[in-house]
């Protein structure tokens, strides 16, 4: 049987990784510039993170959410610390898009209404109401196509405000990524995510902060969304929060009430996932890695703005996206085949760089130093 081929590979088997370097099958070594599409924070195979699932493993590995699960309830305390996030509630779920699904869903469960608005350029994942959230009409099928949907430019508070003077009555909910991340890192603004806060307290709309790349710690902050000083009342999380373990979540605030069959899942919250969710805000406390995420983050940002070829320097922390001139277009690829070096893009000249949390400064430098060995070794071939 063949796979069913939606994706376009890299030709190469990664079969072995630890912390930001992995290796193929003929053993050659990689550096990790990308984490697996942001998903490794505290990097790959870290070893507090193994034992806690080996552990885990050996004391019971499911049963279902009709029983008391105690990990569980450890990892609500933890989050609820790292997060600062303190009477937030946790519902935990598999994904990303299942995240959003379950966020925007709650939305307007709580508000009784059916609109959303979400903004040009996002990605909210593939689940039906995630997708159709998302703005991308080539992964949208039509049997997810809403009239629910509305978008709106980032960063125009006079359309927001436009908007909810209009159709405020009827919007269950704002999407919002802090930082776009599949859109080739584009911020929104603080001012932008206060006036967000402001219109939906004023109408009783529900904030849903997508946090599933931006947030836990990428950016130097639990969420990217405290940078701009505001609570949204539901904060949507998957990527970092397993390190590869699969598991996402939603922190909701005290004020959305349950209610018994609401949500729910078979798989979500499993004792795996969540020891593996436990050794990820364990070692992010224990290394303080969201600080360094941030310190990293910004000596990294510096280095690229001054580096010859790189015209626009975008993000926060350690999720950040840079545009090249235009004859460097191949980069990415020349970067993979020639320096050995895994990066993200975006369509059409963006370098995506999402590394792990606890990448070291020396392999930081390594990548600045492949970085520019490419550049240079692609502008003398275009001389
Ligand atoms: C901001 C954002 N939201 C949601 C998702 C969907 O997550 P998943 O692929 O785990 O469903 C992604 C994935 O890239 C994302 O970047």
């Amino acid at each position: 049987m063949s796979l069913f081929n939606v994706y376009p590979l890299n030709p190469i088997a990664i079969t072995k990784a630890a912390g930001s370097r992995v290796w193929d099958d003929k053993g050659q070594e990689y550096l990790d510039m990308y984490g697996g599409h942001a998903v490794i924070s505290i990097g790959h195979t870290q070893p507090h993170w193994v034992k806690r699932i080996v552990d885990q493993l050996h004391a019971i590995a499911f049963y279902s959410n009709s029983v008391i699960m105690p990990i569980q309830e450890e990892l609500a305390t933890a989050l609820n610390e790292i997060s600062s996030k303190k009477d937030f509630q946790l519902f935990l779920c598999n994904s990303g898009a299942e995240a959003n699904e379950n966020a925007l869903k709650l939305a307007s469960f709580h508000t009784g209404r059916k609109k959303i608005i979400a903004f040009k350029k996002s990605f909210h994942g593939r689940t039906s109401l995630a997708v159709a959230a998302t703005d991308n009409s080539s992964i949208i099928a039509p049997v997810n196509e809403t009239d629910n949907i509305i978008f709106l430019p980032l960063n125009d508070i006079v359309a927001l405000q436009a908007c909810f003077a209009t159709q405020g009555s009827e919007i269950a909910a704002v999407i919002i990524e802090g930082i776009q991340g599949v859109a080739g890192i584009h911020e929104a603004t603080d001012i932008f995510l206060q006036a967000i806060r402001k219109a939906c307290d004023e109408f009783g709309a529900v904030y849903i902060a997508d946090s599933v790349q931006c947030g836990y710690g990428r950016t130097g902050q639990f969420f990217a969304h405290d940078h701009a000083g505001v609570n949204a009342d539901i904060y949507s999380m998957a990527k970092g929060m397993g390190n590869g373990f699969p598991i996402g979540g939603i922190l909701i605030a005290p004020h959305i009430q349950p209610k018994f069959g609401m949500l729910g899942t078979t798989f979500g919250g499993n004792p795996l996932a969540c020891a593996a969710a436990l050794a990820v805000i364990e070692v992010m406390q224990k290394d303080q890695l969201i600080k360094a995420a941030g310190e990293k983050g910004a000596y990294l940002i510096n280095a690229l703005r001054n580096t010859t070829g790189v015209k626009v320097v975008r993000g926060r922390g350690l999720m950040i996206g840079f545009e090249m001139e235009d004859h460097l277009q191949d980069l990415k690829k020349v970067l993979l085949n020639d320096f050995k070096i895994f990066t993200g893009e975006a369509k059409p000249n963006v370098i995506r760089l999402l590394p792990s949390l606890a990448i070291s400064m020396e392999d930081i430098n390594l990548f600045l130093t492949g970085l520019n060995g490419a550049i240079q070794q692609m502008t003398q071939k275009k001389d």
